[in-house]
């Protein structure tokens, strides 16, 4: 490889229809030596051109397509499982109107499992999307897509960077919404893999766009920011029209950056763009990196938790929000996006642009949590108290959703404790631990 390499930087122009003069003219001197017949030299010349074209061409396929994406999809009956998936069970001119078809990113993931399966429960068509990385335990999503499949909802294992893979969906189906929450989540690992954040909540977020702005008919898309936009502002309760330039991590960054960018694509293509500002959502198949799922995992273990304290010994305080308000969220802010307005990437008219928070408006303090969990647990935690390291986290969030009450009917029902009970009965039902199951008879 190296040697071809060698050769390519001598025998290539530098720039497209650039040679090096002088260093050809080298070569030739060289290959002279070597070969008497000019006639034979030219055909040698056209061999190695041949060669090193084909290596290049093959070196690029590698790099652009195949580091993330194995081809795993297409074919017949592929395209059959998409159609069969997205076609909404409403018939057109149902009290409820025609059902939606909707592509769901991150459908693998523990908010577009709950998501797929409500639109799907009440007639509308979904087919999900999903890379199945390992930033948590992949068995679990794997559990997730068979929970979906056993409902006739099909996921797509495929990265949101295939721009292949996605014009070849919008070829199949014409979605009417995109419902996208695909994004590498979590605050203290960005400090670990940053380079992921960027990978899909930047450049894949750009890669889905550009597919949704192409798509004739153009879909309306909902997708998930987050409260850490809010970032160091601590007028409270946040509010849609606080300030947000002031992230606290780079996933915070990111997320921002995607209100941007989504920004632009509903000005420049006329594009229909809701973003929710999710509030910790936690609840059954959630996530095993946030507190709740790993502090509950601890305890059952008799292993010793970590609780943040921020400064002044002031306990952290989270706004929680119950998987079922967020999904009722989402669904709403489904139904009431207005249409697209572009065709053929252009602009046809002004489409709408709407930011909402998506909390529970009680915010509770982490140790109230851990007390709650014992409770259901039956098990004393063991605490490990530190301060807050200065990781990206935030010491409190409250979420004002007077304006998701208002355009989006959005109304949360659940408290921590009764979303909590819920996320145990699940918890030891899933993972069968034997220490928990004395707990599970107790609820
Ligand atoms: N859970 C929360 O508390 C919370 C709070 C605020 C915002 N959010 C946002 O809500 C969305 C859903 O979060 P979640 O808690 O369900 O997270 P999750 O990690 O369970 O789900 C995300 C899914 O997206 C997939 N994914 C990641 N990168 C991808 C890529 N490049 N291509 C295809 N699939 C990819 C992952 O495999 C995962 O299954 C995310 O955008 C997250 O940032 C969540
Ligand atoms: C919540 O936000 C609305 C605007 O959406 C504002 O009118 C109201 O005063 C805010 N409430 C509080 C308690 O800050």
């Amino acid at each position: 490889m190296r040697v071809v390499a060698e050769e390519e930087e001598d025998m290539l122009p530098s720039t497209p229809g650039k040679v090096k003069i002088e260093r050809a003219g080298a070569m030739t001197r060289q290959l002279h030596r070597c070969f008497a017949s000019t006639g034979t030299m030219f055909l040698w010349a056209l061999f190695l051109v041949a060669m090193t074209a084909t290596y290049l061409s093959f070196h690029s396929f590698v790099d652009t397509s195949s580091r993330y994406f194995a081809a795993s999809w297409g074919g017949l009956h592929w395209e059959r499982q998409i159609r069969a998936s997205a076609s909404p069970r409403r018939p057109p001119g149902s009290a409820e109107g025609a059902g939606l078809s909707v592509l769901v990113t991150g459908a693998a993931g523990f908010v577009g499992t709950h998501c797929s399966l409500a639109l799907r429960k009440r007639g509308d068509g979904v087919v999900g999307i999903d890379n199945f990385n390992k930033y948590y335990d992949p068995s679990l999503k794997k559990a997730r897509r068979a929970l979906l499949a056993s409902h006739g909802v099909f996921v797509v294992e495929g990265d949101i960077n295939d721009g292949r893979l996605l014009t070849k969906l919008f070829d199949v189906v014409p979605f009417t919404h995109v419902l996208h929450l695909a994004a590498q989540a979590g605050v203290r690992y960005a400090m670990e893999n940053p380079a992921s954040y960027v990978h899909s909540n930047i450049a894949g977020l750009v890669s889905l766009l550009e597919a949704c702005k192409e798509a004739d008919p153009q879909p309306a898309v909902v997708w998930a920011s987050s409260s850490s936009v809010y970032g160091l502002n601590d007028a409270v309760p946040f509010s849609e029209a606080h300030r947000t330039d002031r992230p606290a991590s780079l996933y915070a960054a990111t997320k921002k950056a995607g209100e941007e960018i989504t920004h632009t694509y509903n000005h420049i293509y006329g594009l229909s763009v809701t973003g929710l500002r999710f509030f910790t959502v936690y609840g059954p198949w959630g996530r095993p990196d946030m507190a709740y799922f790993s502090f509950t995992r601890n305890i059952l273990q008799g292993k010793p938790i970590t609780v943040y304290r921020g400064r002044d010994h002031v306990d952290l305080a989270r706004d929680f929000t119950y998987i079922d308000d967020i999904v009722r969220g989402c669904l709403a802010s489904l139904d009431t996006a207005g249409r697209s307005t572009g065709t053929g990437g252009r602009k046809r008219g002004p489409a709408p642009y709407r930011i909402f928070n998506l909390g529970n408006t009680a915010p509770v303090t982490v140790p109230t949590l851990v007390s709650i969990l014992e409770r259901y647990l039956r098990v004393n935690a063991k605490r490990n108290v530190v301060e807050m390291p200065g990781n990206g986290d935030v010491p409190f969030t409250h979420a004002n959703i007077s304006l998701a009450r208002e355009q989006l009917g959005y109304k949360p029902t659940t408290s921590l404790e009764m979303g909590l009970k819920k996320f145990v009965r699940w918890y030891l039902s899933y993972y069968g631990y034997n220490r928990g199951t004395q707990a599970f008879n107790n609820l």
